[in-house]
């Protein structure tokens, strides 16, 4: 039976000294020893560390292949591991045979340096998955994608696949991307305006902001439910946290009041952050070292403090008594900007801050309307260097409030009718949130700019692949 493939990993966990191996990846790169053999550092992508090879001279194919195996290559290596004498690595494979698959001329092969700047990685998103930092984001958004799942499926939660494509703006802030198959060059009119009937729905369509409306429907059916996927968003918001295309894992709960959210928030984070500690441990010390060096004492203090809670009028009242300026004034009914946040979390209290009871102007029409007639039951969680990272609310479930507050809010109820049944045919309270997977990436990876934790960003003007 032909050698079978093994993952570098696997080998570097638990390979045994003396067995043969067949591996394939990447050269990271080459040292030609005047002693008559070469070093080879291989990655395959299945963990950080590379695979050291070492091709001796009296190799057949020494000239042929080892020494045009340039860094970038793609390269099959079988050999047999032994105990590595050298610094850095605790085992090796020595070569018996060294195949290149895909050569790279080095002449032009763009990931030579050591170190590239972000900038320059983000101009080729097809290679920077090839360098230890992209590398290690990809694999911790995968950990951290599963971590999510296992939270909501160990607690009974059921995954809803809300669809991308809809009628509505569940925020009601218009930053929507409209979805068409109209002809740009010969708009249908009618009266003087676009004729959706002729578009491919037969109305205005337009991308999802967020799965939240729809979430609603299979909480009020199947009790606690959570989405996860892409939404979109049309905010021109050239800043270091914000995309127009991002991942959003949003659950939402059948008879849960805003302490039952709130409780669910910190949990879901605590829970997230200890699996990062506890399952991506190499990639973290490497960002630990490279990136940030508190990070990985941050994550552990996070999972072991309290968050601290407070209401948005505390809040406005701690900026206000702050002795600093802010670029926005702090006064009651202003919305809660990056600079307020993050001197809540990393000045005033150090660790994560949730705060709840907004005025009801600077908030979307579904929150619930608090008895004083002026604040809803939203909750916004906030993290050191990121600010907000959470956005969610107990959700408006009585019908004629609900109606009252789509008419102040001049949107038309007609267009949300299904959502108003829902508060006529067993109503119940219920509550969800919105959590940004980026920002949780940025948080955990302690990456400062949100274009380098998602493989292909697109922010305003970059769509280029
Ligand atoms: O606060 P937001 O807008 O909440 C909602 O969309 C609710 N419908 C969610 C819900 O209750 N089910 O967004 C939620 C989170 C924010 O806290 C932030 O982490 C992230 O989504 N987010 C963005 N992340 C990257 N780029 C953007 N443009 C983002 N806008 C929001």
């Amino acid at each position: 039976m032909s050698l079978q493939r093994s993952k570098i990993a696997k080998i570097l966990r638990e390979g045994k000294i003396g067995a043969r191996y067949k591996v394939m990846g990447w050269v990271r790169t080459r040292r030609d020893s005047k002693a008559g053999f070469s070093f080879i550092e291989i990655n395959d992508g299945s963990c950080l560390n590379n695979l050291q090879v070492i091709a001796e001279k009296d190799l057949p194919e020494y000239e042929t292949e080892v020494l045009k195996a340039h860094t970038g290559c793609s390269l099959r290596v079988v050999g047999v591991l032994a105990e590595s004498p050298g610094k850095g690595q605790n085992v090796e494979l020595r070569a018996q045979e060294v195949k290149i698959i895909g050569p790279v001329d080095p002449l032009v092969y763009p990931l030579q340096k050591k170190r590239h700047s972000f900038e320059f990685l983000r101009t080729i998103a097809h290679l920077r998955p090839r360098t230890n930092t992209f590398g290690a984001v990809a694999r911790i958004r995968n950990s951290i994608s599963y971590a999510i799942h296992t939270f909501f499926q160990e607690r009974g939660f059921i995954y809803i696949h809300t669809p991308i494509i809809t009628g509505n703006d569940c925020e009601g802030a218009g930053e929507m991307f409209q979805v068409t198959t109209l002809d740009l060059e010969a708009i249908p009119k009618k009266d003087g305006q676009v004729d959706f009937s002729m578009d491919f729905f037969g109305q205005p369509a337009n991308l999802t902001v967020s799965g939240q409306l729809e979430a609603e429907i299979y909480a009020l059916a199947l009790g606690d439910v959570y989405t996860f996927g892409p939404t979109f968003r049309a905010e021109n918001s050239n800043t270091s946290r914000h995309l127009a295309e991002f991942w959003m894992v949003e659950p939402e709960m059948a008879f849960c009041d805003l302490e039952g959210n709130v409780a669910l928030a910190v949990d879901l984070l605590k829970y997230v952050f200890q699996w990062a500690l506890d399952h991506c441990q190499e990639d973290l010390v490497f960002f630990n070292r490279f990136v940030d060096n508190t990070l990985v004492q941050r994550l552990e203090k996070v999972v072991e403090d309290d968050f601290q809670r407070l209401t948005y009028t505390e809040a406005v009242n701690i900026l206000a008594e702050a002795d600093r300026p802010f670029e926005f004034p702090v006064e009651w009914g202003m919305d809660i900007q990056s600079e307020h946040e993050r001197y809540l979390c990393e000045e005033a209290f150090q660790k994560p801050v949730v705060i709840v009871d907004y005025p009801k102007q600077i908030k979307p029409f579904y929150m619930k309307l608090n008895e004083d007639g002026k604040t809803v039951r939203a909750m916004d969680v906030l993290v050191p260097r990121i600010g907000e990272i959470i956005g969610g609310s107990e959700r408006e479930d009585r019908y004629d409030v609900l109606l009252e507050r789509m008419k102040e809010m001049q949107l038309d109820p007609e267009d949300y009718w299904w959502y108003l049944e829902l508060r006529k045919f067993g109503s119940a309270p219920h509550s969800g949130f919105g959590l940004g997977f980026e920002r949780l990436i940025q948080f955990i990876t302690g990456l400062s700019n949100i274009r380098d934790v998602i493989p292909f960003p697109r922010t305003p003007g970059n769509v280029s692949f």
